[in-house]
């Protein structure tokens, strides 16, 4: 047996007992004839003696270890004389009476303790060695912890776990699939799934009825905080349900594990905000309601009532106000106004003003208006004495929305108010069932062709498909989208319709979508479903930067997972047994 106890466990109740114990130095000390081994494991952290007074032979060999040399040591457990309250077993030591050096270790590149000296691309280089530190180790025990949760809640609600293939066709609609060639089949490629959400379908055909699975999901698309090339998602499906039922189950969902994860209560019921609500009101299909600042439209207000050029040419003029902060210095507005106008945001200048706590009012174009106008504005946006207004305009009223909305998360990260342990989820319902793409100069499915349109809606595929809603909905908590789902389109004529306003010709359709068109054919039950993102569920109850810290090895922003070196090329041989070319 390499150990009887682990790292984490001892406490009072054990002084006397002798123990075996194994592990990693997180350090060495030396203090007169002592030597102190933090010995640790995935358990916690316990604290090792050797007395050169009592056996100089082992002591010396305590003080040749190094760190992150694998130990394993027996002792006799004592009571320690000066305790470290911060640590579980800070009431005990070890005396040590045997070391048996395990395995010995090269100088890490980095220290494996709470706060390290590595650098991001260091640590990812290393990430197993990343991985003994405790922040990381807790964000994949919590990862684990959820993923139990939510397969019993799951589980005790009917639903069955299937596993998906991995190796499935292109789907072109979905430009961004990642592709494996065939060496049985030269010439012809696999795609990974984006998601499983066709062959979830199919288990609705094939009568499953209530449908889960833990899946990974693989997106060839840009980067950023909240994704990664490869990711995980519980995705679910159902049949015989409506949208309502398909929301009241994940939600549930979503307040269990608020519960018990975090021992945070969601309301009985979540608030249902619909997508142009949304925009309205915070320029994002993702709003985070942690705090106000809820965009005003000035319109009516401020264009054609003064000479300011450029709110007179502008189609939308909107602001935030933000409470107490007009003690906002020149210097700092300077710096906003920079801020807004970085090419990330690309809004062409910032109008701000001050209503201060003396009852005068500063704006950065006062000149351009007459006092009453001030006064207008302040009611419009509700503003009281000490609030500071920003007014962002332009020819693209969503495009300004967005600005809007960046400058109004900023606001309120620099004000404090993106509280991570405060929890704020909502349901975005509603969403429009197309979007305008401007490269390809046609409507595109917003989330995808087989969404249910709205039975209220449907004349309006006809004269008018852009007002069209979707039967479509969005998780979302503090400013994240966690999950979406919508009802799918079970009739084959619908779908037929669908696949024409989106541009496809029927042999195209047939082409890429006929295993779904076909099976349809014999008897498809009204069904829906939604898939919550498994890395952000879990990075928003750790409170997480980036899901990257929560997933085991992650890949960096470039997309490149850079312990293991890849992606790489391959060798002429393996080239070759693919019939693959590769262009210079
Ligand atoms: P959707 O594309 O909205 O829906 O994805 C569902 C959820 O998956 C997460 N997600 C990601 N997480 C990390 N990295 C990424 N690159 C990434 N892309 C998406 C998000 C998102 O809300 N088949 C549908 C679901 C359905 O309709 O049932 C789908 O995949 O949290």
């Amino acid at each position: 047996m390499y150990r009887t106890k682990t790292n984490g466990e001892l406490r009072l109740a054990n002084v006397g007992e002798t123990v075996t114990l194994a592990g990693w130095v997180q350090r060495t000390r030396k203090m007169g004839g002592m030597t102190f081994v933090d010995l640790r494991d995935r358990y916690g952290i316990t604290q090792i003696v050797f007395n050169n007074e009592v056996d100089a032979d082992l002591c010396d060999r305590a003080n040749h270890v190094g760190r992150e040399w694998v130990l394993q040591i027996t002792g006799t457990v004592a009571e320690r004389e000066s305790k470290n309250a911060n640590m579980p077993t800070g009431d005990i030591e070890i005396i040590a009476s045997s070391l048996r050096v395990l395995s010995k270790s090269d100088t890490p590149p980095f220290t494996i303790e709470d706060n390290t000296d590595g650098g991001d691309d260091l640590r990812m280089k290393y990430r197993y060695l990343d991985l003994r530190r405790t922040a990381v180790r807790r964000n994949l025990e919590l990862r684990h912890q959820m993923a139990i949760l939510i397969r019993n809640f799951l589980d005790a609600r009917g639903f069955l776990e299937v596993e998906t293939p991995i190796l499935i066709g292109s789907t072109p609609e979905g430009a961004r699939d990642f592709v494996v060639p065939s060496r049985m089949n030269p010439g012809q490629f696999y795609a990974l799934p984006q998601s499983p959400q066709t062959l979830k379908q199919l288990l609705m055909v094939a009568g499953f009825d209530r449908y889960f699975q833990i899946a990974k999901c693989f997106r060839d698309e840009d980067l950023r905080a909240d994704r990664q090339p490869e990711f995980t998602q519980i995705d679910c499906e159902m049949s015989f349900v409506d949208q309502e039922d398909v929301l009241e189950i994940f939600e549930d969902l979503a307040r269990h594990m608020f519960k018990e994860i975090r021992g945070v209560e969601l309301p009985a019921k979540l608030r249902q905000m619909t997508w142009h609500e949304a925009m309205r009101l915070y320029g994002s299909d993702k709003p985070d309601l942690r705090f106000g600042m809820t965009f005003v439209e000035l319109m009516d207000v401020l264009k054609g009532t003064g000479s300011f050029p450029v709110f007179n040419e502008a189609t939308y003029i909107g602001g935030i106000c933000v409470p107490g902060c007009t003690d906002y210095s020149r210097k700092q507005l300077d710096q906003l106004t920079e801020w807004v106008k970085r090419p990330q945001i690309g809004a062409k200048g910032l109008v701000y003003v001050k209503f201060n706590s003396d009852g005068t009012v500063k704006s950065s174009i006062d000149k351009f208006y007459a006092p009453e106008v001030w006064q207008q504005v302040k009611d419009a946006m509700g503003a009281a004495d000490g609030d500071l207004v920003l007014i962002l305009s332009g020819d693209n009223a969503n495009k300004t929305r967005v600005q809007l909305c960046s400058l109004r998360l900023e606001m309120g990260e620099r004000l404090g108010l993106r509280d991570k342990n405060k929890f704020e989820c909502l349901w975005i319902v509603d969403f429009p069932l197309f979007e305008w793409s401007d490269e390809e100069q046609r409507l595109m499915a917003t989330h995808h062709p087989f969404t249910m349109p709205n039975p209220d809606d449907i004349p309006l595929l006809d004269t008018d498909p852009a007002r069209v809603r979707a039967m479509a909905y969005d998780f979302v908590c503090n400013g994240v989208e966690v999950g979406g789902g919508s009802l799918r389109i079970h009739d084959g004529e619908l779908q037929e319709k669908m696949f024409q306003i989106l541009g496809f010709t029927p042999e195209r359709a047939m082409a890429q979508f006929g295993f779904l068109i076909n099976a349809f054919k014999y008897g498809a039950p009204p069904h829906a479903g939604l898939a919550f993102g498994f890395d952000r569920f879990v990075s928003i109850m750790a409170g997480l930067d980036s899901i990257r810290d929560c997933i085991a090895f992650p890949k960096n922003n470039s997309g490149r997972d850079v312990m293991l070196d890849a992606p790489s090329e391959l060798d002429p041989a393996q080239l070759d047994e693919l019939k693959l070319d590769i262009k210079p």
